[in-house]
């Protein structure tokens, strides 16, 4: 059955571009990003890796560490760097997986054969502290990912995990959040100082609290 939310994210060890992982004690109390692409020399591919590189603070600056995979071998990922580095502006800067033999893409289910038949499609698994999938997205090979959504849901579920709100539609940092319905007005009160809205007694709005 494929991962899904909730599941333990699978462990491996494995050959990268920055050389031997281990997953789980890679990222350690991070959370983490594993994503997959379908080949290396590829176009969406190049941007897409070009775009991760060039992000990567953004992914520091929330605790978050990114480790790609693809069936390419770490050689041809280290050339493939200089044309990212050439092309996008940023070479690889992140751990890239080798993954000729598939263990990482059978594991986390990355190859869809009806729609790419021998590699990885466009997946990402948002993986937090307790190594649990929180998140996870699947594109086809034809369609690049966006960046900006993947930060925006990381900021989500870190806000999410701690403190009791969710985020209604649309949401970006900064924005109003959701109280939690299992929290009563009396409760939220104090938890939430800045105050809140209430539009229906299941749909209450407060001020993003950690800002
Ligand atoms: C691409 O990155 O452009 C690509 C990779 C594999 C299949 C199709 C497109």
């Amino acid at each position: 059955m494929a991962l899904q939310l909730g599941d333990t994210a699978p462990d491996f060890t494995a050959e990268t571009t920055e050389g031997p992982v281990s997953l789980h004690e890679y990222l350690g109390d991070s959370w983490g990003i594993l994503f997959s692409h379908p080949a290396d020399f590829t176009p969406v591919c190049t941007t897409e890796l070009g775009e991760f590189a060039r992000r990567k603070k953004e992914f520091d600056d929330r605790n978050t560490k990114i480790v790609g995979v693809s069936v390419d071998s770490v050689d041809s990922h280290r050339g493939w760097s200089d044309d990212i580095a050439e092309t996008q502006g940023t070479g690889l800067n992140f751990p890239l997986v080798g993954d000729e033999d598939r263990t990482v893409a059978q594991l986390y289910g990355m190859i869809h054969p009806k729609a790419l038949e021998t590699a990885t499609v466009r997946t990402v698994f948002v993986i937090g502290p307790d190594k649990k999938v929180k998140l996870t997205l699947t594109y086809p090979a034809a369609i690049g990912r966006n960046v900006d959504e993947i930060v925006r849901v990381l900021d989500a579920l870190q806000l999410s995990a701690t403190h009791a709100v969710s985020t209604p539609v649309n949401w970006n940092d900064g924005d109003d959040v959701i109280i939690s319905p299992a929290i009563s007005d009396e409760e939220a009160t104090t938890r939430f100082p800045k105050g809140f809205t209430t539009l229906k007694p299941y749909l209450r709005l407060t001020p993003q609290p950690n800002r």
